[in-house]
């Protein structure tokens, strides 16, 4: 997979790509992630990207010209074209699956007022990542980057993607490491007794007892 990064902001991402799972990723080949400069893409003094709003306001809005530069420069038929914006579909893991099948993201980040709306016809899909609101769009498409790339089949184990929340509409149960008793703390009995099927059980009766504790919401 390539996602591309439209952002003011490029360096907001060098904590996604420069640790951990995701680094690993691209080292593998899994991914490529390519940060752009929509500045670089203005035609104006000072690469003025943002104006006034027409009809007054406060803040200042991203012009359309150094936003449609950015996109077609990358962008291929193959290309689905997301914009990070509160106003968006509130992003869940279904669109994370959905997304991690796609072979090239084009992620345009907002800041300030947001953009020129006309810069929505050439967007596929608008997406939030809950109800509140950020600085910017930089955050939010590390999260969207982050929870797809996890899921590209190789990235990690299919083992830890099996039972993990949300997957099928249940939370993950609950883990436990060393020692077996921590300041009077045991860990469940069933856990140490090499029965699997027990085991297997269990979990998949404490991903129903979490669910209905912690989400009672998504439980059908
Ligand atoms: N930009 C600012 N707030 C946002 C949010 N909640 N989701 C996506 N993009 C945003």
């Amino acid at each position: 997979m390539r996602i591309d990064i439209l952002t003011l902001f490029p360096s907001m991402f060098n904590p996604l790509i420069e640790e951990s799972i995701i680094k690993r990723a691209i080292e593998k080949g899994f991914v490529s992630i390519n940060l752009i400069n929509i500045r670089d893409f203005s035609e104006l003094n000072n690469n003025q990207v943002d104006d006034t709003p027409y009809g007054g306001g406060g803040g200042m809005v991203i012009m359309c010209d150094p936003v449609f530069k950015a996109i077609e420069s990358v962008k291929t038929e193959k290309s689905k074209v997301i914009l990070m914006t509160p106003t968006g579909k509130v992003y869940n893991q279904s669109i994370a699956y959905h997304l991690s099948k796609e072979e090239h993201l084009i992620i345009l980040c907002g800041h300030y007022e947001g953009f020129d709306e006309r810069i929505k016809t050439i967007i596929d899909m608008e997406i939030s990542i809950g109800d509140y609101v950020l600085t910017g769009g930089e955050l939010p498409a590390s999260v969207v980057a982050d929870s797809v790339i996890r899921l590209i089949p190789g990235v990690i184990s299919e083992e830890s993607l099996k039972s993990e929340s949300f997957t099928d509409g249940l939370l993950d149960y609950p883990v436990y490491t060393k020692p077996r008793e921590y300041r009077g703390m045991e860990v469940p009995e069933v856990l140490l007794s090499g029965d699997h099927k027990r085991i297997q059980e269990y979990r998949e009766s404490e991903r129903i007892r979490v669910t209905k504790e912690k989400r009672p919401d998504i439980l059908n």
